[in-house]
């Protein structure tokens, strides 16, 4: 139980011998809900204001809050004062902090984690790159937040499916084939994969504005393909296996991995269900010569399904793909990780879904997130100014490299841990505040070792292993045995950490588990960076201000099983946003 629903608890049970008729008495919950942390330390930790059972009580609250105050005794866990019309609650700030430690480092490496995802399965949608097109930064976002969501959930307990829905269907890589048997070379597009073949899309559009017929013979090269043509085949899948090959390399950099690369293009067969059902259900009007779904009485422009020359669309497709993933994988949610762009057509679709009688339409979620700019230039994928995420993260580890080696030049694998800090900070750049708040990226910004960047919290986290380290080096005991040590058996004194930064990180630390579930709730990574970023900020603070090595020994045993206890937390906090924990940098 939580620090609050324990302060909350002792206010029911005094209020019980208050309340002539019980249930007039507000419960626990609502308890809970009136109490305020004051907005000065000297007022204590919690305070109940009395003000709103006056009434009933027929008291004034300064009585209430003295009578409340003599019924309360429970000196292991808080002192009750009562000051004017509030009831204030001091922490035994030693108990605390033995009782969040016990329970943080007890968990071991699972400390904020839970079964409560037991049995369930959430399918994420995330990345969903388009065949022939380079990875650019416009691709960070869906990437990472796809990721930690996958890392959050399944810490929860939950089953997840990380699927890319590979974008890999579309006149376009007709276009593509037509331009490559005229003028594609297989050793120069082997050898630059995506790269060779974004020459050849766009020299096939510079042709083709020469040349109409081109355009023609790019849409014939489609229909091989969708006719299932050996040779348009053959060579569209290379492409996609050269598309895949290149990509691979970014997510390895990540650690992204998917359960499943089931694209538009595997719902091919699958499409007749969708169309059959739709006109089954009466949902299906001709308009111009295309089928569509109205969606007028939702106040959304029309839903198109098929073309008028019969073609499907990425819309039809996506419905396809939910229900081949129900049918699959009987998700309890399925979370597409796209781009508030596309917010109106995940609207439409779900809607037809709804409209479809089936209820789990609900449980299709749009996870959407604003824009990325670079060092204060948008995008433009068109023309001139894209960064690819390739290059972005081997210039992030060059620029890491060079900083580390100014600062640490004794480090024994610089590289590996330049990979570390340096991807680890445009990751943190990413997560960093509400997804659906727009980017800029600076990579002065992102890479200082100072303020709330991936590398402050990465070198809070490597200074925590380091007074680990020397702490085991004097004892000449490895510390890690700390959390094998019996609690409560007079080691260590708690009373080292009364002071106000000790308990501050305490506090942090005891909100951390809230902190996961509030991340999962609403699909909001950010929560954990943030969580993280406290943390660290809390612990250094707690660090400049009190000697931990050179105290007498039981309390340098409690302050560095605070240390221990950060150190785990914020490993898994990093883990869980997608980022290295490095042990020295
Ligand atoms: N490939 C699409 C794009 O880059 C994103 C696909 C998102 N997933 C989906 N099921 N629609 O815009």
């Amino acid at each position: 139980m939580d620090s609050k629903q324990s302060i909350a608890q002792l206010v029911c049970q005094a209020l019980a011998s208050c309340y002539p008729n019980s249930e007039q008495m507000p419960d626990q919950n609502t308890v809970a809900e009136y109490l305020e942390v004051p907005p000065e330390k000297e007022m204590g930790d919690y305070a109940f204001p009395c003000f709103k059972l006056s009434k009933v009580l027929r008291m004034g609250p300064p009585q209430i809050a003295i009578a409340l105050a003599q019924a309360i005794d429970a000196p292991h866990l808080c002192q009750a004062k009562a000051m004017g019309g509030y009831l204030n609650f001091f922490f035994n700030r030693e108990n605390f902090a033995q009782e969040i430690l016990g329970s943080v480092l007890a968990a071991g490496e699972a400390y904020g984690s839970g079964t409560e995802g037991r049995g369930k399965t959430i399918c994420i949608d995330f990345s969903s790159i388009n065949i022939a097109k380079r990875f650019h930064i416009g691709h960070l976002s869906t990437t990472m937040i796809g990721h930690s969501l996958r890392r959050i959930f399944d810490f929860l307990g939950y089953t997840t499916v990380s699927i890319n829905h590979l974008g890999d269907w579309g006149t376009q890589f007709g276009k593509l084939i037509s331009a490559y048997k005229h003028w594609g070379d297989q050793d120069e597009v082997e050898r630059d994969g995506v790269e060779a073949l974004t020459r050849l899309y766009v020299r096939f559009h510079e042709e083709a504005e020469r040349e109409p017929a081109l355009e023609d013979e790019g849409r014939a090269w489609f229909k091989k393909i969708e006719d299932g043509d050996p040779e348009a085949l053959h060579i569209f899948n290379w492409f996609k296996e050269l598309t895949l090959r290149d990509t691979q390399r970014v997510y390895d950099m990540l650690g992204v991995t998917f359960n499943s690369y089931n694209g538009e293009a595997f719902y091919n067969d699958k499409m007749g269900r969708v169309i059959d059902e739709l006109k089954e259900k009466n949902l299906l009007t001709i308009s111009d010569g295309a089928s569509i779904v109205d969606l007028e009485d939702s106040g959304m422009p029309p839903c198109l399904i098929l073309k008028k020359d019969g073609a499907t669309l990425y819309a039809t497709r996506d419905i396809a793909a939910a229900l081949y993933r129900k049918d699959t994988y009987d998700f309890d949610k399925c979370l597409y990780v796209v781009a508030y762009q596309q917010d109106l057509h995940f609207r439409q679709w779900f809607k037809v879904v709804e409209k479809m009688g089936y209820a789990w339409a609900r449980d299709l979620i749009h996870v959407s997130f604003g824009m990325i700019s670079y060092e204060g230039q948008t995008l433009a994928t068109r023309k001139g100014h894209v960064v690819y995420l390739e290059d972005l993260l081997n210039r992030a580890k060059e620029k890491a490299l060079e900083i580390i080696r100014e600062k640490s030049p004794d480090l024994e694998n610089p590289q590996e841990v330049a990979a570390q800090v340096g991807i680890g900070a445009v990751v943190y750049a990413d997560l960093q505040n509400n997804r659906i708040k727009d980017i800029d990226f600076w990579w002065e910004r992102a890479l200082n070792f100072d303020g709330e960047t991936g590398p402050y919290v990465q070198y809070t986290h490597a200074r925590c292993c380091s007074v680990l380290r020397k702490a085991a080096q004097r004892e000449a005991a490895a510390l890690e045995e700390v959390s094998d040590l019996s609690w409560g058996d007079g080691q260590a004194d708690y009373a080292g950490l009364g002071d106000d930064y000790a308990q501050e990180v305490l506090r942090l630390l005891s909100r951390f588990p809230e902190a996961v579930r509030e991340a999962a709730l609403r699909y909001e990574p950010s929560i954990i960076t943030r969580a993280l970023t406290e943390i660290a900020k809390s612990y250094n603070k707690f660090y400049y201000e009190n000697r931990i090595l050179d105290a007498e020994p039981g309390v340098r045993q409690a302050r560095l099983e605070l240390t221990l206890a950060v150190k785990r937390t914020l490993k898994t906090a990093l883990y869980l946003i997608g980022m290295d924990a490095p042990e020295r940098m």
